[in-house]
């Protein structure tokens, strides 16, 4: 008997040439904002399935198929899936650390650019201008040199962005999971997310966390969005508490604040952290590489 193994959405090819010689693969569109009764029908058939990090992977969807052996996520990240009842029933669980490790802390590093230098802000208004004219008081920014940079989750991508920053000449302040909070709020310009989602991340920076930031820091997120009250945060853009904020994760993904979007001083990126070619096509392999494991009885490479 072939097994099947669901593809959640389109992800790079190489995940299905590794999968497709021994399995039945089913490949749904890429879509999100999916339900638990989607996800349901999408996995009836599965024994394995590589998963999008928004796609609910609840106790109802993972009791629904009976056949199923593992979950493959195609991220880091694995918020999105129920694990206690994953384990309760005997499905693994996998996830791809490592390989965008590095993209990720690149793509932190230019959002921290763009937003202090202005670089969205300036860009656009080029486009409207349709001319270059220097002037000594237009688009000043913040530079980055002797500035604190604040790393919350000092994890591999936290790590990466600390290297980084100190080749800016950035003096970084760096807390590990549990650490406390309040030296680091208080002493950053620039406060820099890299915490998974869990119960003790949701909110960490409430309204309460940002009134601490230092006044006219920055605040940079490319981790989870629900780790930040995004109203507290946009208050705090109003209130002009804050100066800027690079982000590239929302809290009610994928729907956005609107009020985001209407401030010049923040720049929006659609959750592409990891969007690199090599990357992305890493992050495949080892999910596909996970369910050829997993399905001929052998452990996964990357359990979580
Ligand atoms: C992850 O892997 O968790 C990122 O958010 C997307 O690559």
């Amino acid at each position: 008997m072939k097994y099947t193994v669901v593809l959640t959405a389109s992800y790079p090819r190489i995940a299905r040439e590794l999968l497709s010689p021994h399995f039945d693969v089913i490949e749904h569109p890429t879509e999100h904002g999916r339900t638990e009764d989607d996800m349901i029908t999408i996995l009836a058939e599965a024994d394995a399935a590589i998963t999008l990090l928004s796609d609910p992977i609840t106790r109802r969807v993972l009791e629904a198929n009976p056949n199923l052996r593992l979950i493959a996520n195609h991220a880091v990240g694995y918020n999105n899936v129920d694990l206690d009842v994953a384990r309760e029933l005997g499905i693994l669980v996998t996830n791809t650390p490592g390989v965008l490790t590095d993209a990720t802390a690149d793509l932190t590093m230019a959002l921290l650019l763009a937003v202090t230098r202005r670089v969205v802000e300036s860009d656009r208004q080029l486009r409207v201008d349709g001319r270059c004219e220097w002037d000594p008081l237009a688009f000043l920014g913040a530079s980055l040199q002797g500035k604190r940079l604040g790393i919350l989750g000092m994890g591999r991508i936290g790590t990466a962005v600390a290297t980084r920053a100190r080749a800016f000449g950035m003096d970084v302040l760096g807390i590990r999971r549990g650490e406390p909070l309040e030296e680091l709020l208080a002493m950053s310009d620039i406060l820099s997310l890299h915490a998974p989602l869990t119960k003790d991340t949701h909110h960490l920076l409430d309204a309460a966390a940002i009134a601490r930031m230092k006044r006219g820091a920055y605040l940079i997120n490319t981790s989870r969005g629900p780790l930040v009250d995004e109203e507290a945060l946009c208050d705090a853009l109003d209130r002009g508490h804050l100066r800027g904020a690079g982000l590239d994760v929302y809290e009610h993904e994928p729907e956005v604040n609107p009020r985001l979007l209407t401030m010049p001083n923040v720049v929006v990126l659609p959750h592409i952290g990891s969007a690199t070619d090599e990357a992305r096509t890493a992050m495949s392999r080892i999910a596909a590489t996970n369910v050829l494991l997993v399905l001929r009885g052998q452990d996964p490479i990357t359990p979580v």
